[in-house]
C-alpha cells in the first residue's frame, strides 16, 4: 500500500486521514481533470466521448456493487438519485409506512419526512450503544412497511450494519430495502447480490476518490419496469436524441431515474478514482484499513481516551470516531499539526483509506496525546 501513496501529493506535507469527508486527490483524478480541460480547449464540446465516459462511470460502479450496468443511474448526487427513486415510489396503498434509522444522513430522512405530504408513514429504528437497535427493528416492519432504508456505515460514529440480516427482516415482510452505501462503498465489500439489497445510494467523492457532481443509484432489475418516476429528463428517456415533447417514454433500464446534462467534467474524476479503487481491491483495502483502525483504537483507549461506541472489528466501518469536549477545537488542534481529520455530533473522526500508513496513525495518537484535554 505504501507506493501508492505516492500518487497522492498532499502526503507529501500533510497527513490526510478524512476520506469519510473527501477522498485525497491523486495524480491520475488531475490528470482526468486536464483530460477534460484540454478537450474543452481543442475540441470544444465533444459530447459522443463525453456520453461514452458517462456509460464507462455507469459500469464501473456497477462492477464496484456487483450489478448490471442497466441496473444503475449515474446521478449529480446521491441526493438526487434518492429523490428521483422516491418519486417513483407509491405511499397511497395498505404498504405507506418507510422505516428509517437514526442513523439516516441528514438527505435520506429528510427526503422521506418529506413524502408525509404523499401518504407516507416515517418511523425511525432508534440506536442502542451506537448500533442499530434490530428488535426495534423487527417491530417496526410488518405488512404496513414499504420500504426499509440503512445506511451501510453510519456517517457520525461509523457503525458499518448487518445488512445481510435487515434485508431478510425486510423481505420476510414483503417490504423492499435500500441501502445509502455512502460512508462505505470503496472501503468496504458490497454486493447487492450477496446482500439481496433492491435500491442503493452513493456518490463518489469519499472512498471512491473521484469528485462532487456524481452520485448513483442501483435498482434491482426486476422492480425497474414498474418504477415511474415523477422527477425526471432529457436523460432519463428511452431514446434521448429522440426529442420528443408530447409525452415522456421513460428508459427501460435504470437510466430512467437520471435527469438532465450529466456533470461532465465529474465523470472524468470519478472514472479516474473508480480505476484506481478497483484496482487495488476493496477487499485488500477493507483489510488493511481494520489494521490500521485497530492499533488507533487501542492507542485512544489507553491515552484515556473513549470511542464514541465501542464496535468490533466487523461492525465498524472504515471511519473511528472519538468523543470530545470541543470536536471543532480538537480538529483545528490536529490541523495545527498537519493532521487533517473532520467531526460530526461531538465526535473526531477519522477515517483511514488505502494510502494511510501506521505513520499517520501515530502522528493521530501524538496530537491526541498532546491534546489529552480535549478528550473524553
Ligand atoms: C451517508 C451519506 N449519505 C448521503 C450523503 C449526501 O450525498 P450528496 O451530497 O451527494 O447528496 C452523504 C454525504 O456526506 C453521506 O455521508
Amino acid at each position: 500500500m505504501e507506493n501508492y501513496r505516492l500518487d497522492f501529493p498532499i502526503f507529501t506535507h500533510t497527513h490526510y486521514i478524512n476520506s469519510c469527508s473527501y477522498g485525497a486527490l491523486s495524480h491520475q483524478v488531475e490528470a482526468a481533470y486536464g483530460e477534460y480541460l484540454n478537450c474543452r480547449k481543442t475540441r470544444g464540446a465533444d459530447w459522443m466521448n463525453w456520453c461514452e465516459r458517462h456509460e464507462i462511470v455507469r459500469d464501473r460502479l456497477a462492477q464496484l456493487v456487483g450489478a448490471k450496468g442497466d441496473e444503475m443511474a449515474v446521478t449529480t448526487s446521491a441526493s438526487a438519485a434518492l429523490s428521483s427513486l422516491i418519486s417513483s415510489l407509491d405511499f397511497k396503498g395498505k404498504r405507506n409506512r418507510v422505516v428509517t434509522t437514526d442513523q439516516a444522513f441528514p438527505t435520506e430522512a429528510q427526503n422521506w419526512h418529506a413524502q408525509a405530504t404523499r401518504g407516507a408513514e416515517i418511523v425511525h429504528v432508534r440506536e442502542q450503544d451506537g448500533q442499530l437497535d434490530i428488535e426495534h427493528l423487527r417491530e417496526l416492519v410488518d405488512e404496513r412497511t414499504l420500504l426499509v432504508a440503512v445506511p451501510l456505515v453510519c456517517y457520525r460514529h461509523g457503525a458499518l450494519n448487518d445488512i445481510a440480516t435487515i434485508c431478510k427482516i425486510a423481505h420476510e415482510a414483503g417490504a423492499l430495502m435500500l441501502v445509502d452505501g455512502y460512508q462505505g462503498l470503496g472501503a468496504v465489500p458490497f454486493d447487492v447480490r450477496e446482500l439481496d439489497v433492491d435500491f442503493a445510494v452513493g456518490g463518489t467523492l469519499k472512498y471512491l476518490l473521484g469528485s462532487a457532481g456524481i452520485g448513483f443509484l442501483y435498482v434491482r432489475e426486476t422492480l425497474i419496469e414498474n418504477l415511474y418516476p415523477l422527477q425526471t429528463g432529457w436523460f432519463a428517456q428511452a431514446d434521448i436524441h429522440a426529442m420528443k415533447i408530447h409525452g415522456n417514454e421513460p428508459a427501460p433500464n435504470a437510466r430512467r431515474f437520471e435527469q438532465g446534462t450529466p456533470s461532465v467534467p465529474s465523470l472524468y474524476a470519478a472514472q479516474a478514482g473508480l480505476d484506481y479503487v478497483l484496482n487495488v481491491g476493496v477487499k485488500n483495502i477493507r483489510k488493511h484499513v481494520q489494521d490500521l483502525n485497530r492499533v488507533l483504537k487501542t492507542g485512544v483507549t489507553r491515552l484515556g481516551g473513549n470511542l464514541t461506541s465501542q464496535l468490533k472489528d466487523n461492525a465498524q466501518g472504515p471511519m473511528v470516531a472519538i468523543r470530545s469536549t470541543d470536536d471543532h477545537a480538537l480538529v483545528a488542534a490536529l490541523e495545527a499539526d498537519n493532521i487533517v481529520t473532520s467531526c460530526r455530533d461531538g465526535n473526531l473522526r477519522v477515517s483511514a483509506h488505502f494510502y494511510n500508513t501506521m505513520e499517520d496513525i501515530a502522528a493521530v495518537l501524538a496530537a491526541l496525546e498532546k491534546n489529552r484535554g480535549l478528550l473524553v
